[in-house]
């Protein structure tokens, strides 16, 4: 049986999921939040150390002004409401990105990766203003400044989830099939499942059988 030690998530088909249900993109988000918890429960109670979710990608700035304030305002909110229980139940908060946001916005992350650093039963990251073309390129930047070798171990000292071992596997939502410029070095030998259900369907059992799935696939990362 393989242990599930990272799963990373594209949580894809917020805004689908709104439009059908109730005329609108924003209530899709809500519904997604509502999703988001659910999955970090189910991953405390399946044992799994990392969990690392692509909240807001580099290309996401395309999208119309009013929902991504909704979007922020939404990660507002559940930080001041949420993050003592998270700390609580000794969950690590951190965010990959670049936190460009606004003043209130980017000292409560800073907060909150404070607040929870020390804790280790779970590392929940939320990939945030979140590009890994623009990540790999600062990492190759940095080896050339620091004139390191170009090797596999020194380009992850550069990376951002330089702490974090590479994904076991990556989930996503919503019925599409792309990595969406997401930790695309990170994922070279992660197991990949595309899930039709759109982000605010996806439930518990669903994501059990993935990992119960994961669990019993013989991974040979090339050899045989
Ligand atoms: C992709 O769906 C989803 C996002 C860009 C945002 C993810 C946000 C959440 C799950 C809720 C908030 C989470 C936190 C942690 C505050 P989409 O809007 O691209 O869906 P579509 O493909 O149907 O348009």
């Amino acid at each position: 049986m393989n242990p599930v030690n990272h799963v990373a998530i594209i949580m894809d088909g917020n805004g689908r999921w709104g439009l059908k249900k109730k005329n609108s993109r924003k209530a899709g988000h809500k519904a997604g939040l509502t999703t988001v918890e659910k999955i970090i429960k189910e991953t405390v109670k399946n044992n799994i150390k990392y969990l690392t979710l692509y909240a807001f990608s580099t290309e996401n700035w395309k999208r119309p002004k009013t929902e991504i304030n909704y979007l922020f305002k939404l990660l507002e909110n559940f930080l001041i409401n949420k993050i003592d229980e998270l700390n609580k139940q000794n969950i690590k908060f951190k965010v990959i990105g670049v936190k460009n946001f606004t003043n209130k916005l980017n000292n409560l992350l800073r907060l909150s990766e404070k607040k929870t650093s020390k804790n280790n039963k779970l590392q929940i990251t939320l990939a945030l203003n979140y590009g890994s073309k623009y990540e790999l390129i600062k990492a190759f930047k940095n080896l050339k400044k620091n004139k390191n070798k170009f090797t596999e171990k020194n380009l992850k000292k550069y990376l951002q989830t330089k702490n974090i071992p590479d994904p076991d596997l990556l989930i996503r939502t919503g019925n599409t099939r792309r990595l969406s410029n997401f930790l695309l070095w990170q994922l070279a030998y992660s197991e990949i499942y595309f899930e039709k259900k759109l982000w605010p369907d996806f439930n518990k059992k669903d994501y059990n059988k993935i990992i119960q799935d994961y669990k019993k696939i013989k991974r040979n990362f090339g050899s045989v």
